[in-house]
């Protein structure tokens, strides 16, 4: 077994949302927790209140722009000085949106694809080396429900978590014979900020049926990892929206996909 008093749980994205009822729940299980975000001031309270719940265990911030290319390898070296071994991986951080392919400038999407895929692979290709001399280690890499699906209006986004989940499930066969798990958490809808719950709203009956808090994800999330699994699909609905998405001819989704998200576009 791994000592957990000298290692660490990073969480990127920790000062909202998901990210946050991850580290709150890593901390909850007695982990030392890393949280990385963007540095608002957000981020030192979420830290600050970790801190005094949890007296007698570590935890650090860093505030860090995901979206900019050094990050990464920032985040990594900042580990190093401070002696912090990470053996638990979550890439939590992520940005969604929805609206028309040419309603945003490509330097959205570009911030939306260096934060959802190029920071999630480099920060796995930085820590791993050291997970795997671990006696155990994990990673978690955050998905989505957009993972299994062409979401017209939403193109970008769902290709992005189709690249997470692609990737997870690739590196998971790889690293099938060390002592490095790897799990992509898959989510529907979880009222996190301002932005999704107004898209949510929008989405109208089929998007509430899937709601569930960030504590339930997180929790059924770090079940699933600790267990060894290769998906996390929290809820019962998701899992439904999921095997329809196999049996409902690929032209009737595109069009049932295309009235849904185009309420969101705004
Ligand atoms: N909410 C959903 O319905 C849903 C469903 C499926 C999948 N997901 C995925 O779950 C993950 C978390 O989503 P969420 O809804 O919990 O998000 P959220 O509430 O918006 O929180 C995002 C977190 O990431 C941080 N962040 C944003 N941009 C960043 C950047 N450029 N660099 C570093 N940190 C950055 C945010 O910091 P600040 O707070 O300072 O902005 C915040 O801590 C994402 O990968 C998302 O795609 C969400």
């Amino acid at each position: 077994m791994t000592d957990q008093s000298k290692t660490y749980t990073l969480v990127t994205g920790a000062s909202n949302g998901i990210g946050k009822a991850l580290a709150e729940s890593c901390a909850e299980r007695g982990f030392n927790v890393l949280l990385v975000a963007l540095p608002e001031p957000k981020l030192d309270e979420v830290t600050a209140a970790l801190k005094a719940q949890y007296p007698n265990q570590s935890f650090d911030s860093l505030g860090s722009n995901m979206m900019d290319k050094e990050s990464p390898q920032n985040i990594y070296d900042w580990c190093q000085t401070n002696g912090y071994q990470v053996d638990i991986l979550i890439n939590n951080a992520g940005l969604g949106n929805s609206g028309p392919f040419l309603s945003r400038d490509s330097s959205f999407y570009f911030g939306q694809m260096q934060l959802n895929m190029v920071a999630l692979v480099m920060l796995t290709h930085l820590f791993l080396p050291e997970m795997k001399t671990l006696p155990k280690a994990y990673i978690l890499n955050v998905g989505s429900m957009a993972s299994f699906f062409d979401i017209p209006y939403k193109g970008i986004y769902s290709a992005t978590k189709r690249f997470v989940y692609s990737f997870s499930r690739s590196l998971r066969k790889e690293l099938e014979a060390t002592n490095v798990g790897i799990t992509v958490l898959c989510p529907a809808a979880v009222l996190t900020n301002p932005d999704v719950v107004q898209r949510d709203k929008e989405m109208g009956k089929a998007s509430k049926m899937t709601q569930q808090t960030p504590k339930e994800v997180a929790e059924y999330a770090l079940g699933r990892m600790f267990r060894g699994k290769p998906v996390a699909i929290p809820g019962f609905m998701p899992k439904a929206y999921k095997a329809l998405g196999r049996i409902i001819p690929y032209s009737t989704q595109m069009r049932m996909l295309a009235n849904a998200f185009i309420k969101q576009s705004r």
